[in-house]
């Protein structure tokens, strides 16, 4: 194994996620592929990790082929090591877990309920008591490489209980933190969830608990005055004590690799793949609007359609002069709600394609082909404005990929939808949506493609400060920072 170590000695730093940052199958002829699933989360974490170091731990999903690991189970990635090479580690789930855990608790109960949308919500018995078993599945692997100053950094909402199991079997010393990828909403939304107290709890196993902006934290606060009476919550100063813990909650906003962008955005690779595209659809002499988005309910593609139809509709001049390229990945394909959204996106584009287009125009391009990111780079390069605009969103990294795509005289405007995190951070020199505000929305598109040049080149020279103020590596480095000053201050750390 990497430096000699078994897998019985500590490390400095431990990833817990659900989603694994690397996919290993085997092809035809027996040679490994490796694959990169799509998601804000793991692409974030790659690049914090090559600087880490450590280890990754995460469900082995789609990797099946156990024998392409050691025989500890670890693989070293990613592929190319000159960047930084860290130890992955997998946790292997039953069929039946997956359905429960990931499909069901993690997906049909707490995703909907924290995006406030509880008429996705669908909770069954089994959901809960396979959530539980895996959170403790997941502490069993990672209670082997803890020491006492080992730095264990859970993500997101798939494992909420976690941190309290883990708690009571580390050593002191060890450290416990949490990011929460999604927003937190208020207490009247969160009463909702089912075992909300357990989940509660479970965070505030956590030494620091963080979150996309500070908003999420406060509600966070308020639901733990709700829900746990003998927990005593410092509002001021965003401390919780339960149990003998104290839960340190902070807000680190999230970003992009911006240089890995703006590199990608002018590559060969880039442009000839957007050459290509603009051939095949006839972009050319056309303004071009981009969406891109993991299809999911939560980010109002439908209402963007049907703000773009409106558009057609009531300013004919934009028939056949602008074009929306709206590229989606499937995700969680095997939930309900999840098949819906699909459909509904196919047949609305079809239909709005059936009502304007001509020989010439297709007013909304749609595709759900896997894109290189250097091609995806180009079509946010390449594109005029942006349209993003989620119902709600914890962050939301497309809106700062656009903008980290874009060189540095572009003049590409962003609408951005104000139900994200991204908003509360840059929304200033965005141009603000509310997504189900249709004629809004419309004469929205229609002021972003009207502003003049140089009100244009502004906007993105303030965002693009933002993004780079916000940049993925600066988001490592004060996480890390806080729980520094924290353990100096002896603030962190498990002890009892
Ligand atoms: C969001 C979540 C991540 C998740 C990603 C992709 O960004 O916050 O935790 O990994 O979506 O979803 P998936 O279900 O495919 O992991």
């Amino acid at each position: 194994e990497r430096d000699g170590r078994s897998t019985q000695t500590t490390d400095d730093v431990v990833v817990v996620s659900n989603r694994q940052p690397y996919r290993h199958e085997y092809d035809d002829e027996g040679g490994i592929n490796v694959s990169r699933p799509t998601g804000g989360l793991t692409s974030a974490l790659d690049a914090a990790m090559r600087e880490r170091n450590g280890t990754w731990i995460a469900w082995g999903d789609g990797s099946a082929d156990r024998d392409v690991v050691d025989d500890e189970g670890h693989v070293t990635v990613p592929p190319d090591e000159e960047e930084g090479t860290y130890t992955l580690n997998r946790v292997w789930l039953s069929d039946e877990q997956v359905e429960n855990y990931y499909l069901g608790f993690s997906n049909r109960v707490l995703w909907p309920v924290c995006h406030s949308m509880l008429m996705n919500v669908h909770s069954e018995a089994a959901y809960w008591q396979n959530y539980e078993a895996v959170n403790d599945q997941f502490v069993d692997n990672v209670a082997r490489h803890v020491g006492e100053s080992t730095i264990v950094w859970f993500q997101d909402y798939h494992l909420s209980l976690a941190p309290r199991m883990l708690e009571s079997r580390v050593p002191d010393g060890a450290f416990l933190a949490h990011f929460w990828h999604i927003p937190w909403p208020g207490w009247d939304m969160f009463r909702a969830c089912p075992h909300g107290e357990e989940i509660i709890a479970g965070l505030l196993g956590n030494d620091l608990l963080g979150f996309h902006v500070p908003r999420y934290g406060e509600n966070f606060m308020e639901c733990v005055e709700q829900t746990l009476p003998d927990a005593d919550v410092d509002r001021d100063a965003a401390e919780i004590t339960f149990r003998g813990k104290t839960t340190t909650i902070k807000a680190f906003p999230l970003g992009v690799s911006v240089d890995t962008i703006r590199t990608g955005a002018k590559s060969e690779a880039a442009e000839s793949f957007w050459s290509e595209f603009a051939d095949e659809h006839h972009l050319d002499e056309k303004r071009v609007s981009v969406g891109v988005d993991r299809l999911d309910y939560t980010k109002g593609i439908p209402e963007r359609f049907e703000a773009l139809e409106r558009l057609w509709e009531d300013s004919p001049e934009w028939r056949g002069a602008l074009t929306h390229v709206q590229i989606g990945s499937k995700s969680r394909s095997e939930i309900e709600e999840y098949m819906d959204i699909q459909t509904e996106v196919e047949e609305e584009a079809a239909r709005i394609n059936e009502r304007f287009g001509t020989d010439e125009w297709e007013p909304i391009v749609y595709t759900t082909a896997h894109l290189s990111d250097e091609a995806l780079y180009g079509a946010y390069r390449h594109g005029d404005i942006a349209l993003v605009s989620p119902l709600r969103d914890g962050m939301n990294l497309v809106a700062q990929e656009y903008v980290a795509a874009q060189g540095d005289d572009d003049d590409a405007v962003l609408l951005l939808s104000d139900q994200t995190g991204a908003h509360d951070y840059m929304g200033e020199w965005t141009v603000t949506v509310r997504p189900q505000n249709t004629d809004e929305f419309a004469s929205a598109i229609d002021d972003a493609l009207r502003m003049p040049a140089s009100e244009r080149r502004e906007r993105m020279r303030e965002l693009r400060n933002r993004v780079e103020d916000a940049d993925v590596s600066r988001w490592m480095h004060s996480v890390f920072e806080t729980i520094a000053e924290m353990q100096t201050a002896g603030t962190g750390g498990s002890d009892g």
